[in-house]
C-alpha cells in the first residue's frame, strides 16, 4: 500500500515536504481516496491532513465513512487531521498528544473517555467544541465539558431505524436459534430433517417488553408488533404518546379485518415488564439508575423461555448474572450487541449456545454510519462558524439532499443551554 502511494506521489510530482501549521510535523502530500491529503505527524502520532491551509484545526480520532463530513469541515475553513494511530481504542494519552498546544475542535468516539482531563487539555489548546460520533454519550462528562466551556455534540436521529433493525435481528436469531443452526450446518452435522431439530419460539401474538420507549425503543416496538402482531408492554419515566397512538391505530386496523387487536400498555414498574415479556428489549440510556437493571433479581422474574435483548449499552445488564441465568435455563435466550466490559465478555458467555452475540454493530448500516459522520462534523463546523443550534428533531436536511442546502446550524449540542448557545 505504501509502495503504491509512493508511486502515486512520484507520478503526480507531488513528493514534497511542507511545514504545517499547528501540531503536525513535516508532511508528505499524496492522493487519497478523498482527493489530496497530507501524511504528517501530530505530537508524534501519524495523521492524515486535509485542507492544510485551513485556519481552524480539527482533530478526528478515527477514520470515518463517507465524504460529506469532510467536505463540511473543509468548507468551514478547517484543517482536518485524522489520526492514523493503530490502537483500536484511542487512549487519553494519544488524544492529548493529538490535541497538542493548538486545537479548535475534536471529533471523537464513544469508546474514548471524555472527562475533565481531555476537556481541560482541549480548552488549554484554545478548543471550544467536541462532537461524539454516537447518539449515546455515557462516555462524556458533559458537566466537565461545560466547565471547560467546550460544547458537546452527538448524532441523534440517524441511528433509530438501523439500531432497531439490529435489535429485531437479534430477537429473531435468538428465538429461532439461527446462530446455533448455522454453526451446526457448517460443522457438517446435518444428516436430514427431524421434527425436533432446533425447535425455537414463535413470536406471533406474544408480548414484547420495552425498557425505554424513546426513539429506538419505540421503533423496535413498532417493528415487532407490525411484523408479528405482538402486544407491547413498556416502562419509561415518560409516556410515549406517539407509540401509543400508533399502536391504537394498528390495533383498530387489525380489528376492522376481523383480527385480534394488538395492545400497548405503559406500566409503572420495570418488574411488570420483565414478568410479562416473552421478549424484553433494553433501550434506555446508561446512567446510575439503569446500570445493572437486568440483574439476577429481574432475570429471575422472566419467563423460563423468554428472550432478553440488549442493543443499548453493556452495563445495563449484569453480565455475570446473565451468564449464570443462561446456564441454569437452557430455554432462556439472549441477544447482545453490547457487553459490560467491552470489548471483553464475562467468562462463560461465549460458551452459552443460547446467547447470540455480535460486536456492537447495531448502528452499522452504510447510511447511518456516514450520516453519523455528517452530523458529528456539522456540530463542529456549526460551532466554529458560530451558527445556531438546530431546533428540530429531523436530521435528514443534514444527511440527505444537496450539499449546498445543508442547514447553517449545529445539529445537536447537549450543553447548549448551559453554554448560552
Ligand atoms: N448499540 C448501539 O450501537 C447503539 C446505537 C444507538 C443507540 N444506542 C443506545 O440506545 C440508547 C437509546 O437511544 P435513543 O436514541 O432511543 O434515546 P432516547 O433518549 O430517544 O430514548 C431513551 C429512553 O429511555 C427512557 N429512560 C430514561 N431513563 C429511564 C429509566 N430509568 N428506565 C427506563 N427508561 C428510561 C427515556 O425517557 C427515553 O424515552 C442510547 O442512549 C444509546 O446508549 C446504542
Amino acid at each position: 500500500m505504501s509502495a503504491l502511494l509512493g508511486r502515486v506521489q512520484q507520478a503526480a510530482g507531488l513528493l514534497q515536504k511542507t511545514s504545517l501549521l499547528g501540531q503536525a510535523g513535516p508532511a508528505i502530500l499524496y492522493a487519497s481516496a478523498r482527493g489530496f491529503a497530507a501524511e504528517a505527524e501530530a505530537g508524534g502520532i501519524p495523521v492524515e491532513v486535509h485542507n492544510e491551509g485551513g485556519s481552524k484545526r480539527v482533530v478526528v480520532t478515527k477514520e470515518l465513512p463517507g465524504e460529506r463530513w469532510l467536505k463540511l469541515l473543509t468548507q468551514a475553513d478547517c484543517r482536518v487531521e485524522v489520526s492514523k494511530h493503530p490502537e483500536v481504542i484511542t487512549s487519553k494519552d494519544t488524544i492529548k498528544k493529538l490535541i497538542g498546544s493548538q486545537c479548535d475542535g475534536v471529533l471523537g468516539q464513544l469508546t474514548e473517555d471524555w472527562g475533565s482531563e481531555l476537556f481541560s487539555a482541549l480548552q488549554k489548546a484554545g478548543g471550544s467544541t467536541y462532537s461524539n460520533y454516537a447518539v449515546g454519550f455515557n462516555n462524556v462528562d458533559v458537566g466537565a465539558a461545560t466547565e471547560s466551556k467546550v460544547s458537546v455534540g452527538n448524532t441523534p436521529g440517524v441511528l433509530t431505524e438501523t439500531t432497531a433493525e439490529l435489535a429485531v435481528a437479534l430477537t429473531m436469531a435468538a428465538a429461532r436459534r439461527v446462530v446455533e443452526a448455522d454453526s451446526f450446518m457448517r460443522a457438517g452435522k446435518y444428516e436430514g430433517w427431524l421434527p425436533t431439530l432446533f425447535v425455537g419460539a414463535l413470536l406471533q401474538n406474544k408480548t414484547v417488553g420495552i425498557i425505554g420507549a424513546g426513539r429506538i425503543g419505540a421503533a423496535y416496538a413498532r417493528m415487532m408488533s407490525e411484523g408479528h402482531k405482538m402486544d407491547i408492554v413498556y416502562y419509561d419515566p415518560y409516556p410515549s404518546k406517539k407509540l401509543e397512538e400508533y399502536m391504537k391505530g394498528y390495533g383498530e386496523l387489525l380489528k376492522s379485518q376481523g383480527e385480534r387487536p394488538v395492545t400497548c400498555t405503559r406500566v409503572e414498574t420495570m418488574e411488570e415488564v420483565f414478568k410479562a415479556g416473552d421478549v424484553v428489549s433494553l433501550h434506555c440510556a446508561l446512567d446510575e439508575k439503569t446500570k445493572h437493571l437486568a440483574d439476577k433479581k429481574m432475570l429471575g422474574m422472566m419467563k423460563e423461555d423468554a428472550i432478553l435483548i440488549n442493543a443499548a449499552r453493556g452495563p445495563i445488564h449484569h453480565e455475570e448474572d446473565l451468564v449464570a441465568h443462561l446456564k441454569a435455563n437452557p430455554n432462556f435466550r439472549c441477544g447482545l450487541d453490547v457487553f459490560e466490559d467491552e470489548p471483553h465478555m464475562k467468562p462463560g458467555l461465549a460458551d452459552c449456545a443460547n446467547a447470540v452475540i455480535v460486536p456492537h454493530i447495531a448502528s452499522a448500516s452504510q447510511w447511518t454510519r456516514s450520516g453519523m459522520a455528517t452530523l458529528a462534523a456539522a456540530n463542529i463546523a456549526g460551532r466554529l462558524q458560530d451558527f445556531p443550534v438546530w431546533d428540530k428533531p429531523d436530521m435528514l436536511p443534514f444527511v440527505d439532499g444537496p450539499f449546498d442546502q445543508i442547514p447553517k446550524a449545529s445539529p445537536n449540542i447537549l450543553n447548549a443551554k448551559d453554554l448560552g448557545l
